[in-house]
């Protein structure tokens, strides 16, 4: 398989970005195809550390292309944004290292308004959302009323569109108390950024399929994780994109056959940020210890992330449901010094057990964990970058996981640090 599409298989915050990034350095096309400025993916080299939204994670290495899909929502002035703080950390961003496919989406201040007024009217029943206006957004598309970044390039369309989707989204904010928006505003605000974000549009999907029919190699990065997907997630407490493989070749323009080896990124531990439920979550000392260590604190909104046990019912379900091929492990280091770990191998829901995360709302609440205790290592993991450095019960919880999710490690990460990476099995070569 030539190609990799890298997915997050619990709630995001996996590890996505450090793994694209070091995948990315035997690729010559990274993708991302879905989601948007919702994303924190964070790159530790050596001395700086890079925070991406938007940006592919592969953007830090000179000479490789990167690409954002037709499955992205696109803010442009976070696009932007991005872009300088980047540049100031001296990544070279241009027509020539970016492409943004001309149909992916746009993100407008109004889908942020109503992402916040939505989240308002919600109350105690609110999903967490980053307020990025993500969901807004998605909704317009599929309600095909949408702008488009090619919109950009043809005021007469733009302004016609933007006053139909005002004309609808205004009646709700009316509604709600907000304040309207005006095209005029919407169209002032714009005209700054055209110029400047027109230039990265292109046909992403033909430019993609020569490449491919060239050998290069292409690594799909996604963002969030599969249990925060529209579909197949802990829905409503999700996420409105598609977030498994198999939208690599939606968001891309790539057929199905483009995905390759699936790389699930997943973390020695389980963490969410946002709402809903979380069957292994712990509110004890542990719990507090796994989010110190771990510096679980979200990237995007810097929200502090629920910590919990490892949950192999979830992955092992992810796994199928993501046609993943094999997993990054990450995070482990986070897991030294503990005395004993538990892993959840099944639920208890009334009287039955259960061995998969039921789709009803009240079901997904109301499972109970049934774990199993395994012994924990004194010696450290942080930083190791070979298997012959693993202590030996470190190993043991490794096996386990590979065992109850039924699929195997590719590659292990044992700190934020791009190099302290183990590669198990070449996810390119497979
Ligand atoms: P993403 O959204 O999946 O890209 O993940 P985030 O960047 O939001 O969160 C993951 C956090 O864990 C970041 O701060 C990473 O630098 C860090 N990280 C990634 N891999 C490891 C690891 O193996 N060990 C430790 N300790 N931290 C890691
Ligand atoms: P990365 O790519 C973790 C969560 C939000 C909320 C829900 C819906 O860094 O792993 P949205 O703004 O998308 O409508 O919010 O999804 N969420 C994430 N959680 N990592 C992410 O991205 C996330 N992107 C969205 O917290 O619960
Ligand atoms: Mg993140």
């Amino acid at each position: 398989m030539a190609n990799v599409t890298v997915i997050g298989s619990q709630w995001g915050d996996e590890g996505n970005g450090k793994i694209v990034d070091w995948l990315s350095a035997r690729a010559d096309v990274i993708v991302r195809f879905q989601g948007g400025h919702n994303a924190g993916h964070t790159l530790v080299i050596g001395d700086t550390v890079f925070k991406l939204s938007l940006l592919p994670s592969g953007v830090v290495r000179p000479g490789k292309l990167s690409v954002i899909g037709n499955g992205v929502v696109v803010d442009p002035w976070a696009l932007l944004e991005e872009i300088e703080t980047v540049r100031g950390q001296g990544v070279e961003v241009s027509p020539e290292t970016l492409m943004i496919a001309e149909n992916a989406t746009l993100i407008l201040p109004i889908h942020q308004a109503i992402d916040r007024a939505r989240e308002i009217a919600r109350g105690s029943a609110k999903i967490g959302t980053t307020g990025r206006g993500i969901g807004p957004a998605y909704e317009d598309k599929v309600a095909r009323r949408a702008i488009r970044l090619c919109d950009l390039a043809e005021p007469e369309i733009l302004t016609a569109k933007l006053d139909q989707l005002l004309a609808h989204h205004n009646a709700y904010l009316r509604g709600v108390g907000e304040p309207e928006i005006a095209t005029e505003a919407v169209l002032k605000k714009l005209e700054p950024v055209r110029a400047r974000i027109l230039p990265y549009a292109g046909v992403a999907w033909q430019r993609l399929e020569q490449l491919r029919r060239a050998g290069r190699r292409i690594l799909f990065e996604g963002a969030q994780g599969i249990m925060l997907d529209v579909d197949h997630g802990t829905y409503p407490y999700v996420t409105s994109s598609n977030t498994i493989a198999g939208q690599a070749a939606n968001g891309s323009g790539l057929g199905p056959g483009a995905t390759g080896f699936v790389l699930g990124i997943t973390k020695a531990y389980t963490t969410r940020v946002g709402s809903g439920p979380f069957p292994t979550e712990l509110h004890d000392t542990i719990g507090q210890r796994l989010g110190e260590r771990g510096r679980e604190f979200g990237t995007v909104t810097g929200r502090a992330r629920r910590c919990g046990w490892f949950d192999a019912v979830m992955v092992r379900q992810a796994a199928k449901l993501g046609g993943i091929n094999g997993i990054a492990l990450t995070k482990l280091d986070v897991l030294d010094g503990l005395s004993e770990l538990k892993i959840c191998t099944a639920y208890r829901l009334g009287g039955s057990l259960v061995h998969h995360l039921p789709a009803g709302e009240r079901a997904q609440a109301a499972v109970e964990p049934i774990y199993e205790t395994l012994d924990g290592w004194t010696d450290s993991t942080q930083g190791a970058r070979s298997w012959a450095d693993l202590p030996a019960n470190a190993i043991k919880y490794i096996r386990r996981l590979e065992e109850l999710i039924e699929t195997p490690v590719a590659l292990l990460s044992t700190s934020p640090e791009r190099e302290d990476t183990i590669l198990v099995r070449d996810p390119f070569q497979d």
